[in-house]
């Protein structure tokens, strides 16, 4: 086993119990609608992969690759298209799926980019809601865990491109990391 530095914020358990919830809720208030889940990479594929095979409304799903430039752990505030959704929107009923929002630049970027294709509705669900680092202020409609602090990895979330891997959530302990912080 890889030696991972840091502690289980929440287990296997505890994340199969939330993503339970979340689809329960998301059920009731996408019943009989046939909707598009777009996931943005790479962080929320296990996530994606799980509250998919919990939802029983009919729904298709598709990717988007997205990169917000700034140094280490900071977003300056562009953001990239790497890859873009191939499923038209317009006038579909569509869940955006992300695993963090941490300063709220990416997602509040991608949903500005839906919304001008005129869905019929759009949401979002985010694994982890953490909002100390908010800059813009976007609210997610869905929320797993929120988290007041702390580098977040595990079940898809990485530290540069590490621990996607591991089924529980992790925050790491800045001091040990090799090489120094964030
Ligand atoms: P935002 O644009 O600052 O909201 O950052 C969103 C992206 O930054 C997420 O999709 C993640 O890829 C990454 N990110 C932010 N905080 C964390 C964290 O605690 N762990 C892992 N990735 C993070
Ligand atoms: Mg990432």
């Amino acid at each position: 086993m890889m030696n991972i530095p840091g502690t289980i914020l929440f287990d296997r358990h505890d994340i199969d119990r939330r993503v339970r919830e979340l689809a329960v809720e998301i059920n009731r208030d996408y019943e009989g609608k046939d909707a598009v889940l777009v996931s943005i990479l790479k962080g929320s594929f296990m996530f994606l992969a799980d509250l998919s095979r919990k939802l029983d409304f009919s729904h298709v799903i598709d990717f988007a690759r997205l990169a917000s430039y700034g140094s280490g752990s900071t977003s300056t505030g562009s953001v990239e298209i790497r890859k873009d959704i191939e499923i038209p929107v317009q006038g579909r009923d569509v869940l955006i799926v992300e695993d963090i929002v941490d300063t709220g630049i990416t997602i509040a970027f991608f949903a500005e980019r839906i919304r001008r294709r005129s869905p019929r509705s759009l949401k979002s669900c985010t694994l982890i809601d953490k909002k100390e680092r908010r800059q813009l202020e976007f609210v997610p409609d869905y929320v797993g865990f929120a988290v007041d602090e702390g580098f977040i990895v595990g079940y898809g979330l990485d530290y540069d491109e590490q621990y996607r891997c591991l089924p529980d959530i992790y925050v790491l302990d800045e001091r040990r990391l090799a090489g120094g912080g964030l």
